[in-house]
C-alpha cells in the first residue's frame, strides 16, 4: 500500500474512472487498487487506458478499460454498462474527466462551438454517468460520487468564462445531488484542482532556471503531483467521508487561498511586480512609499 494512514479504505469496493488514463485519473486508479478496489478505466487514449488498466492488474486487482469519446451522446453510460459487466457493480463513480481547452481568447470570440465541446468534456457526462450509475448505488444504501472541479470554477479565468462557467456548474451540482442523495448512503463531492502537472497541462514544462520562481505564486512552493490529488480522492471515496456531503475539497497547493498574494525572494506581497522592481537596492533608495 503507498499511502499513509489506515487502510486498506476500499476493500470489495469496485470504481469507474473517467478520463481514467489522465494523470490524476490512473494515480487515482492505482491508489484505489492498492486499497483494495477493482477499478474500471474509461478513456480516449488507447495506450493510456491500457496503461491504467495493467497498473490496476499488477496490484492483483480486476480492471478493465473502454476506450471511448465519452463527449459523444450514449458514451459515458455505455461506459459505467461495460464497468458494471465487468466488476458486477459501481461503487465509486470517479468523473475525472475535464479540459479547459487551451485556445483561450475573448469571449466574444468564442462561438456556440467552443461552449458545446466546453459542456460536453466538463460538465455533461457529469450528469449522464451519474445519472447511470446511481440508482444502484441508491438501491445498495452505499455509494459514491467523486466529480472534478478547478480553483478556476471558484475563483475567475479571464478568456476561459465558459470553461469557468461548466467547473462551477460541477461544484452546484455536486452540492445539490450530494444533498438529495445523503439519507440513501450516496455521497457525492468534488476536488478543485490547480497547478497539478498532467497531460493537459504540459507538465508545466519550462526551464530549470525557472523552477525556483515556481513558489512565488504557489505556497506549497511546487506543482502538484497526481497523487497529491488522488488522496483525496481516495478520502472521499471511503468510509472516511461518511460526513462530508455536497461538498468541494480544494487541491491546489495554497493557490486558492493566497488570493492575491505572492512570495518573492524577500516578503510576501499582493503588489508583486512593484515589489520586485523595489527588492532591487538601488532602486529602493528612492523608494517614495511602504510596500507591503
Ligand atoms: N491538472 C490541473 O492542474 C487541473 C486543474 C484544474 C482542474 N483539473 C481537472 O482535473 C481532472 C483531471 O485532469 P488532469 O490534469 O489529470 O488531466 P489529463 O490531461 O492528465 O487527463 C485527461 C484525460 O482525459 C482523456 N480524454 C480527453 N478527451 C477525452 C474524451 N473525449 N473522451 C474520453 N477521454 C478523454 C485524455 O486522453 C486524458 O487521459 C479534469 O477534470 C480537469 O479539468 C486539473
Amino acid at each position: 500500500m503507498s499511502s499513509s494512514g489506515p487502510g486498506p479504505l476500499l476493500e470489495g469496493r469496485t470504481a469507474l474512472i473517467t478520463g481514467g488514463g489522465g494523470t490524476i485519473a490512473s494515480a487515482t486508479a492505482r491508489l484505489f487498487a492498492d486499497h483494495g478496489a477493482d477499478v474500471a478505466i474509461a478513456d480516449i487514449d488507447a495506450e493510456r487506458t491500457n496503461q491504467a488498466v495493467e497498473s490496476v492488474r499488477e496490484r492483483g486487482r480486476n480492471s478493465i478499460g473502454v476506450v471511448s469519446d465519452l463527449t459523444v451522446d450514449g458514451a459515458v453510460e455505455a461506459a459505467v454498462d461495460s464497468a458494471i459487466d465487468a466488476l458486477s457493480r459501481v461503487d465509486i463513480l470517479v468523473n475525472a474527466l475535464g479540459h479547459a481547452k487551451n485556445n483561450f481568447g475573448p469571449f466574444q470570440n468564442s462561438d456556440s462551438a467552443d461552449w458545446e465541446w466546453l459542456y460536453r468534456m466538463n460538465l455533461r457526462h457529469v450528469y449522464a454517468a451519474s445519472h447511470r450509475a446511481v440508482p444502484a448505488m441508491i438501491e445498495r444504501g452505499w455509494g459514491r460520487v467523486i466529480n472534478f472541479s478547478s480553483v478556476e470554477g471558484q475563483r475567475s479565468m479571464p478568456y476561459a468564462a465558459a470553461y469557468t462557467g461548466f467547473k462551477g456548474g460541477i461544484e452546484s451540482f455536486t452540492k445539490s445531488l450530494g444533498v438529495e442523495l445523503a439519507g440513501y448512503g450516496v455521497r457525492v463531492n468534488a476536488i478543485a484542482v490547480d497547478k497539478t502537472s498532467s497531460h493537459q497541462t504540459g507538465f508545466y514544462a519550462m526551464p530549470p532556471e525557472y523552477e525556483e520562481h515556481v513558489k512565488v505564486w504557489v505556497p506549497a512552493g511546487r506543482f502538484g503531483r497526481g497523487e497529491d490529488v488522488a488522496n483525496v480522492a481516495l478520502f472521499l471515496a471511503s468510509d472516511l467521508a461518511e460526513w462530508v456531503v455536497g461538498h468541494t475539497v480544494v487541491a491546489d497547493g495554497g493557490t486558492l487561498a493566497a488570493g492575491g498574494w505572492f512570495r518573492t525572494p524577500q516578503r510576501w506581497t499582493n503588489s508583486p511586480l512593484l515589489v520586485q522592481y523595489f527588492e532591487d537596492e538601488d532602486r529602493n533608495a528612492s523608494r517614495p512609499w511602504n510596500l507591503q
